[in-house]
């Protein structure tokens, strides 16, 4: 029976009701974002959003899991080929890196640099940031670790370059360009191109491969790729005080093969009615909620990408696998 089956909603509460004193989705980002995506079709809202406290942690465990091999592989390609990277980036280099990411990853660049100058890491959240500067200038005191606090995938101001200073080197690991559309892949890259004339962008970038090394890197079997998909909702319960209830929607990821993509949703499993900011949206049985796109390249194709944002492609660091691929960017001069 239709209306039996239309749950979720609170006793003696109507949807659309709001109630004084909860939170108000329209004054965040977040809540904005996620109120258009209830209100649109096919819905569907940035993968930006997983990442707070509990989303970040569970991003490291699925970087940890065997299932999943991007930041396992990028990791061997960068310390394998250590001594080569760091010839191209040249002595007292800065290191521009987009997002405050994995320290090790920064580290074996460091490492292997011959009198690393600079480290600008480039995040959104002040507190990423703050951690990753305080560790990277404990242990690398000659290093000036200079934070910068901004969207990077807007127009950047950074620091000037220090006098006597070498190459500047943008770093984007991790495949993370991959879950942007190609449109904003090549915003980004245009950006980059920008501040990082006269240097070079090294940049990580998950390989096309079988889609059943893939699925399962997405449907891992301890269910931590699941919970991260799944905390987009708990996210919206704690800070937006909607009610998604976690047990009626599932995890889903698939490989969309003439997209080159994965692409993750949250499934209704019910047909269900979701209150949020005095709206009530109706989510049929089967309808999802899409909630991230990770795109795979080909050398050829990301090269290409590469080219028609000012990039002179150089070479190209690859495992043995071909799983992942690490590019040497030419900035233009
Ligand atoms: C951060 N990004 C490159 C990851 C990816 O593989 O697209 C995010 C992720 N989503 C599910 N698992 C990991």
């Amino acid at each position: 029976m239709l209306t039996r089956n239309l749950i979720n909603i609170e006793a003696g509460r109507d949807p659309g009701d709001s109630t004084p004193g909860e939170p108000d989705p329209s004054s965040s980002p977040f809540g904005r974002d996620l109120m258009a995506a209830l209100g649109s079709r096919p819905r569907s809202i940035s993968p930006k959003y997983f990442y707070d406290a509990a989303g970040s942690q569970l991003f490291d465990r699925i970087c940890e899991l065997p299932e999943y091999y991007p930041t396992r592989t990028e990791l061997r390609i960068l310390a394998n080929n250590a001594p080569e990277i760091a010839a191209q980036i040249g002595s007292r280099a800065e290191i521009v890196e987009f997002g405050a990411g994995s320290l090790r990853k920064v580290r074996l660049l460091l490492d292997a640099m011959k009198e690393p100058a600079r480290y600008v890491p480039i995040d959104i959240s002040a507190e990423h940031l703050s951690q990753s500067a305080a560790a990277l200038r404990r242990d690398y005191p000659g290093v000036d670790v200079q934070p910068v606090a901004a969207d990077y995938t807007g127009p950047l101001r950074l620091p000037a370059p220090a006098a006597r200073a070498g190459r500047r080197v943008g770093f984007f690991p991790g495949s993370t360009i991959g879950n942007f559309t190609p449109q904003e892949a090549l915003r980004f890259l245009l950006g980059a191109a920008e501040s990082l004339r006269g240097g070079a962008l090294l940049l990580g970038a998950d390989l096309v491969k079988d889609p059943a090394v893939l699925h399962a890197a997405y449907n891992d079997a301890q269910g931590i790729t699941a919970a991260f998909n799944l905390n987009l909702l708990e996210r919206a319960n704690r800070e937006l005080g909607a009610r998604f209830v976690l047990g009626q929607f599932a995890h889903s990821a698939f490989y969309n093969a003439p997209e080159r993509r994965i692409e993750m949703h949250l499934v209704s499993l019910v047909r269900q009615q979701i209150a949020l900011a005095g709206q009530s949206h109706e989510f049929a049985e089967g309808e999802t909620l899409h909630t991230e796109n990770s795109y795979k390249f080909t050398v050829e194709g990301l090269r290409a990408l590469a080219v028609a944002a000012g990039f002179r492609p150089g070479p190209v660091w690859i495992d043995a696998d071909r799983l992942f691929s690490v590019h040497w960017l030419h900035a233009p001069g």
